[in-house]
């Protein structure tokens, strides 16, 4: 394929790019070059989707299959105004945030409601409008193209640090704060998972929604097999999210964080994944996720965000004065 990453200088376009190109195929990469550089063996061009005619350098070039990363609704309409009918087959990497029911298990994309998008005049996605704004530019394409819904990307080169944080607590070992109940479920994809998916996908001209995340499993198989990947002894403590609210603690990610979705947004961690399955999605083991993103951490110093040693085990010390004490593992 002749393909063309929008994208493709970061995490899951640059994973996109360098899987598609270790195939064969002849990969562009398209950006501004600013979050990184586009993987050895791809073509780098460099465009800035906020000008008018800020696509100009790709010339009248026909690809077989483009892939946009974006989250801004002026960019997606500008690229499919310029590039629409010079591509064969598009992929849009969306997110389950783009769903309006976010606490009910077991939803399908092809029947969950969606947010309201955002309006026409919106250029860019802001704070609170990103799954307004991913609504927004899903419905620029046309039913052609594949809608890949993604739940949470982790693995090797991953930015936000919120699996990282998980994965070098698991590693220290002792007392581990987790939030909310062992059995709530969480989601995952492993970025080369996702990336394998997407080239598959667009190499078959599949079309229509999907949400690209694993089969759910619950946090206390997750941080079981977490330590079992990295030989760790651990024990865990299992605090209400109201403990953590009133403490301090941001939900999801950020400092001070415990980076897992809680209960009011379990909906986007309990996703029927079946369709993607069938579809040709393949989930490596988490062990090799846990092992691979700990060794990119350790050889990169790739980030890692949420509450450091200090602040854990302050909490710790907090929730057992409070006489709350309810120890699980061994
Ligand atoms: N991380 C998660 O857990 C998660 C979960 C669900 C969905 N998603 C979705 O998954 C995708 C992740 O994509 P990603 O990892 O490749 O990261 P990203 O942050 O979405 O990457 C944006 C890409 O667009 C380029 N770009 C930004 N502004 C540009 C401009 N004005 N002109 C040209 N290019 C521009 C950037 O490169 P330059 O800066 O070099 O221009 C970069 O390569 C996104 O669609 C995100 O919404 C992520």
């Amino acid at each position: 394929m002749r393909l063309l990453v929008l994208g493709g200088t970061q995490f899951l376009g640059r994973a996109i790019a360098e899987h598609a190109a270790g195939l064969g195929n002849a990969v562009t990469c398209a950006a501004r070059g600013i979050s990184g550089s586009a993987p050895p063996g791809t073509r780098f061009v460099a465009i800035d989707r906020d000008r008018p005619d800020g696509l100009v350098a790709l010339g009248q070039e026909r690809f077989d299959a483009a892939i946009d990363v974006s989250r801004h609704p002026g960019q997606v309409r500008r690229s499919l105004a310029v590039l629409g009918g010079r591509v064969g087959h598009w992929t849009f990497v969306s997110t389950t945030s783009v769903y309006a029911d976010t606490v009910t298990s077991g939803q399908r994309a092809d029947a969950a409601p969606l947010l309201a998008p955002v309006g026409d005049e919106v250029e860019h996605s802001g704070p609170g409008t990103y799954g307004a704004a991913k609504v927004a530019c899903e419905r620029a394409f046309s039913a052609h193209a594949l809608i890949c819904r993604a739940g949470l990307i982790v693995g090797p080169g991953d930015p936000t640090g919120r699996f990282g944080y998980w994965v070098r607590r698991m590693r220290r070992g002792g007392e581990v704060l987790a939030p909310a109940e062992p059995d709530d479920p969480v989601q995952f994809i492993d970025v080369r998972d996702l990336a394998g998916w997407i080239v598959r996908a667009a190499r078959d001209r599949l079309s229509g929604p999907f949400d690209a995340v694993g089969p759910a499993c619950t946090r206390r198989a997750f941080l079981d097999r977490c330590a079992d990947a990295l030989g760790s002894s651990c024990t865990t403590t299992w605090v209400d999210p109201d403990f953590l609210d009133r403490h301090g603690v941001a939900r999801e990610s950020g400092p001070r964080s415990l980076p897992l979705p809680l209960p009011d947004a379990i909906g986007d961690a309990s996703r029927d994944v079946s369709a993607t399955l069938a579809a040709g999605l393949r989930v490596r083991p988490l062990a090799d996720t846990v092992r691979d993103t700990l060794r990119w951490l350790d050889t990169a110093q790739g980030p890692v965000t949420g509450l450091t040693a200090a602040e854990e085990a302050a909490l710790l010390a907090a929730w057992h004065a409070e006489r709350c004490y309810r120890p699980s593992g061994p």
